[in-house]
């Protein structure tokens, strides 16, 4: 079977806005379609991936970056076939990698043994790990709220990977919306400013709604997509895993 290594990374401009519950989330989605899914906790001094799966990970990539363990020594293996490349909790250190440590863990993702997808949770805002993190990856998903803070944010995010990393195509994920009219009308605030000052192509990939099903499950440290298979934000992310994977 061809596997198609694709990175992704999920980021965006405000914190809190949901990137680490769409990112597990999407992965147990993407795992039961049958796409061998890696997710890299690239917040990398502050990581929750693992708290999100109610893991306790041995080593991290701390010890990647201090050459004490290779790769496929860090890579937990989560529920539902998911693999998790470990961040630490509380390594301030980390949280600016030089050129030189960047470089050590990105290369090292070369010698992962064959995967679909590897979705990159990065922490919000325009860290120089944060810029590295989103130029190495095939498609960047900007993760936008409805709160005027974060479409601000994520116009300037957008700004600022445009011209540090030369991507030019941005896929748009608006969530905690009331329904798709208002995720169009979000989106259209930023396609129109964007079009107007940046050089770049913005999709809007799909959205999930606010949904009380989502803080429930999260209380809890459990998966909604698992746990809540029938309320509206499965079903939004379903459609959002449909496109990644046609
Ligand atoms: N669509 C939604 N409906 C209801 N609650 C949501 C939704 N999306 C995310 N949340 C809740 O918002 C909170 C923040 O989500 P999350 O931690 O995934 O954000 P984040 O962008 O990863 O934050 P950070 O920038 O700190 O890494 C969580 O409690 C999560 O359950
Ligand atoms: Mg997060």
């Amino acid at each position: 079977m061809i596997r198609k290594r694709r990175t992704i990374s999920i980021t965006s401009g405000k914190g809190g806005v949901g990137k680490s519950s769409i990112v597990s989330n999407m992965a147990y989605m993407l795992s039961s379609m049958g796409q061998l899914t890696y997710i890299f906790d690239a917040d990398l001094s502050l990581g929750n991936i693992d708290v999100m799966f109610g893991m306790v990970p041995k080593f991290n990539v701390r010890d990647l970056i201090e050459g004490k363990k290779h790769i496929t020594d860090i890579v937990a293996e989560g529920p539902f076939g998911i693999k998790i490349i470990p961040a630490t909790s509380g390594v301030a250190e980390l949280s600016h990698l030089s050129m030189e440590e960047r470089q050590i863990l990105v290369s090292s993702f070369r010698e992962l043994p064959d995967y679909d997808f590897l979705i990159v949770d990065t922490s919000a805002g325009l860290s120089s790990n944060v810029v590295y993190f989103n130029a190495i990856s095939d498609d960047i998903f900007i993760v936008v709220t409805p709160d005027p803070a974060s479409l601000t944010d994520s116009y300037a995010v957008i700004k600022a990977l445009r011209g540090k990393t030369g991507q030019k195509n941005f896929n748009i994920i608006m969530n905690l919306v009331k329904d798709e009219n208002e995720a169009l009308e979000m989106f259209r605030k930023i396609l129109t400013v964007a079009d107007k000052f940046l050089d770049v192509y913005l999709d809007f990939f799909g959205y999930i709604p606010a949904d009380g099903n989502i803080s429930a499950a999260t209380k809890r440290q459990k998966l909604w997509a698992e746990h809540f298979p029938r309320t509206s934000a499965t079903a939004a992310l379903a459609r959002i895993c449909d496109r990644l994977v046609m």
